[in-house]
């Protein structure tokens, strides 16, 4: 699988976001515009902000999408304990925080850590994963 990950850096903290797990609940965009705008290119100014502000807004990434990791640090995602903490979104994945095994229908199997978004409403283009298709077809439940 092609390395998707992009990293916006100011020189004191990098912001990593995995497109394929974003989930685009806006969260980032909504909490801190100044850094995080989908309507520009590129879409993370890193700049934007104070490297606490980012921080303090990566950490609240409901899917994992967005980590960070200061500059010169070894990468920092958010601390899973060992216990495995399924959540059930409102209208939109399951998220599973922990370290999972996926065993697909094919027989391949993938390893996911930090937060892994399962689809819930079935539409997604991506199963198991939610690829925020479930904003796009209103899925209630
Ligand atoms: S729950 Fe997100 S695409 Fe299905």
């Amino acid at each position: 699988m092609a390395d998707k990950n992009k990293e916006y850096s100011n020189g004191e903290v990098t912001i990593v976001w995995q497109q394929e797990v974003c989930i685009h609940a806006a969260n980032c965009v909504n909490g801190l515009p100044g850094v995080f705008n989908s309507k520009a290119r590129p879409w993370i100014n890193a700049d934007g902000a104070t490297t606490d502000e980012i921080v303090a807004q990566v950490k609240k990434c409901p899917s994992g999408a967005l980590t960070y990791y200061m500059n010169g640090a070894q990468a920092t995602a958010p601390k899973i304990e060992s216990e495995s903490i399924v959540e059930v979104v409102p209208n939109g994945p399951v998220l599973v925080y922990g370290n999972i095994l996926i065993k697909h229908s094919d027989g391949q199997e993938e390893h996911k850590n930090k937060v892994t978004a399962l689809c819930r409403c079935g539409a997604s283009t991506n199963k198991p994963y939610c690829d925020g298709t479930h904003k796009k077809n209103g899925f209630e439940g």
